[in-house]
């Protein structure tokens, strides 16, 4: 952990989350099943995915929060599930990167050139991890700044390999964690960072070793059960002390607001028909090495 890293998020959240990426639902629909909720006879509505996607960007604005926008591209139904374009970082200088996602199915991989050309446009140096289905698979959605090391699951999407890559890409500690779940295939639907000392962990996810390194790493964990973690209350948002959450079990609303967290719940009934919520449907851009993150030369792997 970097000395270096200052702690204000103690009592006032995380200092990243005020600043996202979103994909616009132009053509969101099932067209393949690649994960357990998806189901192709139970397609989404069209108009309410939008007022839902409307109604995230209205909580964010709200909570002082900023959206810019992507427009979908027609031959991508999942790219609405902008978490896992890519990991973008600031440099402790100021200029942007994006670690581009390599995602693990075929079906998802033509959104890794849409993202390419608007971090590019953006004035973002491109990283990957590997190509059109040649090398290491990662996706976003497993990675995480945290008390300044990238905390990532593995398994199900991303791949063991990927982390040794964004460790040396990054120049950071990469903490790996072992996703067994298949329910909770991404880091963000058994992880939710929510200041520098609390997170929500659901254990289940984890293979026993992950879990108890999952359990150990976090000062304040609110430990989920995966019932509770199953309504995707972990696939939420911190932007300051509000939390943009798809739904809130009664003992998990009563913890986040005993620790003075408002809560403001967003109906993503459409968007959970292909297996993901507020935080896949976001990618935060203000992440900033040397804040949330700690240089270390050549990086490293930490696994449980
Ligand atoms: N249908 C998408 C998939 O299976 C959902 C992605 C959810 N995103 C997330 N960050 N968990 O890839």
């Amino acid at each position: 952990m970097g000395s270096e890293l200052h702690t204000e998020g103690l009592e006032t959240g995380l200092d990243w989350g005020r600043h996202y990426l979103m994909v616009e639902p132009n053509h969101f629909r099932v067209d393949y099943t690649i994960n357990p909720f998806m189901n192709l006879n139970d397609q989404p509505d069209r108009h309410r995915s939008r007022e839902q996607w409307i109604a995230i960007i209205g909580a964010v604005e709200a909570a002082g929060g900023s959206v810019d926008v992507l427009p979908q591209l027609p031959a991508a139904p999942d790219m609405v599930y902008a978490m896992n374009l890519g990991l973008p970082l600031q440099d402790a200088d100021g200029s942007p990167r994006v670690v581009l996602s390599h995602m693990r199915y075929r079906q998802r991989r033509i959104e890794t050139p849409a993202a390419d050309a608007w971090f590019a446009e953006h004035g973002y140096l491109r990283h990957t991890v590997g190509a059109d289905g040649v090398g290491a698979h990662f996706e976003a959605g497993d990675a995480f700044a945290w008390r300044g090391d990238l905390v990532v699951g593995y398994g199900p999407r991303t791949e063991e390999l990927g982390l040794k890559h964004l460790a040396n890409e990054l120049g950071v500690t990469v903490r790996g964690f072992r996703i067994t779940h298949p329910g909770m295939y991404h880091m963000d639907l058994g992880f939710c960072p929510l200041d520098g000392t609390r997170a929500m962990v659901c254990p289940a996810a984890y293979d026993d070793d992950s879990a108890a390194a999952l359990l150990a790493l976090v000062p304040d964990p609110l430990v989920l059960s995966e019932e509770e973690a199953l309504t995707f209350c972990a696939n939420s948002i911190v932007v300051g002390k509000t939390i943009v959450m798809p739904a809130c079990p009664g003992r998990v609303r009563a913890q986040l607001e005993e620790w003075g967290f408002t809560i403001v719940i967003v109906d993503v009934s459409e968007f959970l028909k292909a297996g993901g919520a507020i935080r896949c449907l976001t990618n935060p851009l203000d992440v900033r090495i040397g804040r949330d993150l700690a240089p270390v030369a050549g990086g490293r792997v930490l696994l449980a």
